[in-house]
């Protein structure tokens, strides 16, 4: 994944293009912001988030108003438009979870990473937040981790550690 930093201005390469290419060819001629969501998808795999400059762009290769990718990118939440860690844990805050326990998770979390929500850890590897319902009240509390957003259900905080260690191993493994 390449990086990119707030305020940095972005260049896609001529591979991200070819496939946003073949996104917009999917259209009829003059309805290319169709695209937007799958291109927003592609630069955030690309990138990890979603920055306002790589809005910018995005605007300008879909010959629209920047206005009209912001409007987009700031509505759906699976689009990050912070830096964020190469795993991010997302932990469902909504009424029937935290009367199971999420708020005890998520600070749970926040103690184990060492960072507050929507930030960094050090070691760019993890990130968390708290979201809406993800439709599985009964088995709560529950948190879903990105990019690949994998599904964990009946949190306690054991498992919680459990599954930071495994993706701390699996980072260095892939290192
Ligand atoms: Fe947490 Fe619905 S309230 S999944």
């Amino acid at each position: 994944m390449l990086s990119i930093k707030e305020n940095q201005p972005v260049v896609f390469s001529a591979e991200l293009l070819a496939k946003f290419g073949e996104i917009v060819s999917r259209y009829p001629e003059g309805r290319q912001k169709s695209a937007l969501l799958p291109v927003l998808h592609l630069v955030q795999a690309e990138y990890g988030w979603v920055s306002t400059e790589a809005m910018d762009a995005v605007a300008a290769y879909l010959n629209i108003r920047p206005i009209e990718v912001y409007e987009v990118a700031t509505f759906y939440t699976m689009y990050f438009l912070e830096p964020r860690g190469k795993y991010t844990l997302e932990v469902c805050r909504t009424g029937p979870c935290c009367l199971v326990g999420a708020e005890r998770i998520m600070k749970h979390i926040e103690q184990r990473l060492g960072v507050r929500e929507n930030e960094v850890t050090t070691d760019g590897l993890f990130s968390w937040r708290g979201v809406e319902c993800m439709a599985a009240c009964g088995y709560g509390p529950v948190l879903q981790i990105g990019p690949e957003y994998t599904f964990y259900e009946n949190l306690t905080e054991e498992s919680v550690d459990q599954m930071i260690d495994t993706l701390r191993n699996k980072a260095q493994h892939e290192a």
